[in-house]
This record gives C-alpha cells, structure tokens and sequence, in this order.
C-alpha cells in the first residue's frame, strides 16, 4: 500500500490548485473513494483493485491522453490541490490502512502526520513568522540608547521585538524593496528610531556613510539568513516549489537591472556548470542527471521556464524517489536544487560572508551578534568566522583539521587562519524548541550562533 499511496501523492501533486473547479473537483471525487474504502477496519475491504483504476485514469489525464475530448489549457487542474494539501490529505487515508498493516511503522508515520497537518496551518500565514525570536532577544540584549542593525529585515518580526524591548534606534536593510516598504511602515510606528535601509549586506558601506553612521558605532547586529515566506510563498516570485511561476529568484525583485534570473541561467549555462551549481550549493546526489536533462530539454524542446516545468524534469530523473525532509514530511525532489539556483542567482554565500566581515567593522567592543542560518553551506561559513579559520577575510573552505603544520603551513601562517574578534557564546548551535517547529515549521532547520566582538 505505500506503494499505491507514493504512486498516488506524486501524481496529484503535479496538479496545482483550482479554486475554480469546487464543484466538480475528480481530485475530491476520488480522495472520498479512497477514503471510504481506506476507513474500514477490515483490510479485506479494501478496493485496492479500485485504488488501481483510480490512478489509471488519472495517470491518463495527466498524460493527456483524452486532449481531444477535453481541451486543457495551461490553468486547468483536476485536484484543486496543492502540494501540502494533497500530502495531508492522502496520508491520513493511508494511515488507516498501514496501522493495520504495519504496526510498528505506524508510530513514526502519526507523528509525522500530526505534523504535516500544522504545517498545513503554517502554510497559510501570509506574513513571515520570526524564528527563535526570545532567544534573539536573549542575546541581543536591548537597553534603552542602544543601536542596532537587523540586516535581514523580512517582515520585520525580529524588528519589531527589538524596539518593544528597550528605547533604542535600529537600522534595518533588506535587499527586496517589498521588505523596505515594510520597514518604512515600521518607522513610521516607532517615529525617530527606525532607519530603515533598501540593498544588500555589500552595499551597507556606502548607505550607512551617507547616513553618518560609522565604523565601531552599533551594540547589536542580527542575521536571519535566507528567505521570507513572503518570498516563498508568492508563485510570480518563482523561489516555490508547490506553486507555478516564471523562474526568478531574484530576492531584489528586479531592482538591479543587471542581476540574472534563475531563467536566465537554466537557459545559457552549460551542463558542467549547472552540475557544479547543483552539486556545491543543493548537495544534491543527482546532480549530474538533473543537468544534463535541462540541457537536453534546452536543445530539444524548449528553455525551462517555469518552477512547475522544473519540478517536472527534476522528478523526471528521479522516477522512483520518495524524499522526506528532516519532519519525515514528504519533500518535492525538486527541494534542492531550487535552493541551489537561489544560492547562485542571489550570490547568497559570498553575501554572506562579506556581511559577517561587516559586523565585525560596524560593531563596538563587546558588540552582540546573532546570527540565524538554515543549512550547513550558510553555518560552516559563520563558524568559521566566529571560530576563527579565515584567510584574507573569506571563510576558509577547508576546515581546520586540515590545517597542520606538517602539512603544508607552518604555524604562524596557521595562526593568522586563527585569530578571531569573536567570542562565542554558546559551545554548539540552538536550535527551536519542539512547539516552536510544530507551530512554524519554516523553523526546523534554524540554527543560532551568538557572539561577542572582543577585539
Ligand atoms: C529569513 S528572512 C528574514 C525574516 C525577518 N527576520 C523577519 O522576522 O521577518 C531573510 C531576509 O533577508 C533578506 N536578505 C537575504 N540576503 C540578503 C542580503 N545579502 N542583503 C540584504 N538582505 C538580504 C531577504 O530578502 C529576506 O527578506
């Protein structure tokens, strides 16, 4: 039966929703069939005969096979599901009949389960929701005159705790200019405490001077690295995976004319340099594959245009992969190497370790940093930083226990790798709290570094 319930979530979720079709919705149609028969206690009573037919036709109607019977347009769907919602869905039809079948699994997948269903909630939160945000606050310290910069502003959640917390000024940058207006309508709630700052971590210099604000000046300086929901989330973005639209990425909304889209690079890059983009940035294991396909798609066929067309070649390589994120969620195979297109369209690594090179500038002594990453790529680069394994101000790629004097450096040069202005604060990582996951799970892979500048 997992074999019918994979068969049956791969398909569905390639139709997306269609608010349009409640009525006369065959995605519903069928989900309650399903459901009648998954419901009963008696296994004997599944139809898995009809469970068969059922994904026959819509197999057929996802082949297009009836096109001259009914015309389909690029909008028209058959579930009026979405991703999430089809995986919720399914599942819990499926888990009548696994907890019957397979009792010592079924633990695991009811946990996961519970969970699909909030982060079903989540998924409808229009606004990001701040991560970690008390334990931000814990380590940023906010007294009255303190000035701080968020560097990620997002939606502006951690913002807004900072200047709950005490009487002091914060500066907030974002590079998307939607962010910016956020942070405009928060000045205007907090009037003279609030500057907010429209770029990247690479253009601060230049927009911290024209506002006279020097080197050495601030108490506390947060990162909340990646994207926000409201990034995530808005299809004509082109970041999501589960929703269709023109392949963008670009978290600057076209505000630098010369910034490439994901478009852009699927269409011009050669097949070693996406393998190499997916391989570096997704760690992805099918990398090569997956390349190779959106070249022979490009020459053949058409350019990838669309994060649904993307979707599509990926599962294409991967025809019997089920994946499952770190929740036992399922996970779009596609899940990496959009992460990877985004790290490269939006040059987020280098980004971000020149804005860990920032803080260590615009902070005073015994400044407070924070910073907040989502995967392993962003957090080696920050610890290095923080633990010191630096050359010529770059995170070093390789890591330290390479580094022995018997090897190639000799120890002064190895010192110079060493020397840190930072002082950790805590030994390991934190992490949110098991409610905090279950409530957003955007939050499951945050991972929070604190730091103190000593020097
Ligand atoms: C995870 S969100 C931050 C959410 C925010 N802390 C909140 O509470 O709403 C990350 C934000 O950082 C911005 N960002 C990412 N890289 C950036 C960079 N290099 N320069 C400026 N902003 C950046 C993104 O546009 C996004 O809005």
């Amino acid at each position: 039966m997992t074999t019918q319930y994979k068969k049956f979530t791969r398909l569905i979720a390639k139709w997306p929703v269609d608010n349009s079709k409640a009525e006369r919705d065959l995605g519903k149609f069928i989900r309650d069939k399903v459901k009648a028969a998954f419901e009963s206690n008696n296994k004997n009573n599944l139809d898995t005969e009809f469970c068969n037919r059922q994904y026959v036709s819509l197999n057929k109607l996802a082949d297009n096979h009836y096109k001259n019977k009914y015309k389909r347009t690029n909008t028209s769907t058959a579930t009026g599901l979405n991703t999430e919602e089809c995986n919720v869905i399914l599942s819990t039809e499926v888990l009548e009949y696994l907890k019957e079948e397979n009792k010592g699994q079924f633990n695991r997948i009811n946990i996961a389960l519970s969970k699909r269903a909030l982060a079903t909630e989540a998924f409808r939160y229009k606004d990001h929701t701040p991560v970690l945000l008390n334990k931000v606050i814990k380590h940023l310290k906010p007294s009255d005159g303190d000035v701080f910069i968020d560097m990620t502003f997002g939606a502006g959640g951690h913002s807004r705790k900072i200047l709950e917390s005490a009487d002091c000024k914060l500066i907030t940058l974002d590079r998307d200019p939607i962010a910016f207006d956020k942070a405009q309508k928060l000045g205007e709630e907090y009037p003279n405490r609030v500057t907010p700052l429209l770029g990247r971590f690479s253009e601060l210099p230049h927009l911290l001077k024209e506002k006279g604000i020097r080197q050495s000046s601030i108490d506390g300086i947060l990162f909340d690295f990646g994207c926000s929901s409201m990034q995530m989330d808005n299809g004509e973005r082109g970041f999501s995976v589960s929703k269709n639209g023109y392949l963008d990425m670009r978290m600057d909304a076209g505000r630098d004319p010369n910034q490439i889209t994901t478009r852009d690079v699927l269409a011009t890059a050669n097949e070693n340099d996406l393998y190499k983009i997916f391989k570096i940035y997704g760690e992805e294991k099918k990398a090569a594959k997956i390349a190779q396909t959106i070249i022979q798609a490009r020459y053949m066929i058409k350019n990838v245009d669309t994060t649904h067309e993307l979707v599509d070649i990926v599962d294409s390589c991967c025809p019997d992969e089920f994946r499952l994120d770190k929740l036992q969620r399922p996970q779009s195979n596609a899940t990496k190497i959009f992460q990877a297109l985004r790290i490269f369209v939006n040059n987020e690594l280098n980004e971000l370790n020149y804005g860990m090179v920032l803080a260590k500038y615009y902070l005073k002594l015994n400044g407070r940093l924070v910073t907040i990453c989502f995967h392993s790529l962003e957090d080696t680069i920050v610890k290095r930083h923080i633990a010191g394994n630096i050359v010529n101000e770059v995170a070093n790629p390789i890591p330290l226990r390479y580094l022995s004097p018997l090897l190639v450096q000799d120890q002064d040069t190895i010192n110079q790798f060493l020397d840190t202005p930072w002082k950790a604060v805590n030994k390991h990582v934190e992490v949110p709290s098991d409610e905090e996951v279950e409530r957003n799970p955007r939050s499951r892979s945050a991972r929070l570094r604190a730091a103190i500048k000593i020097k």
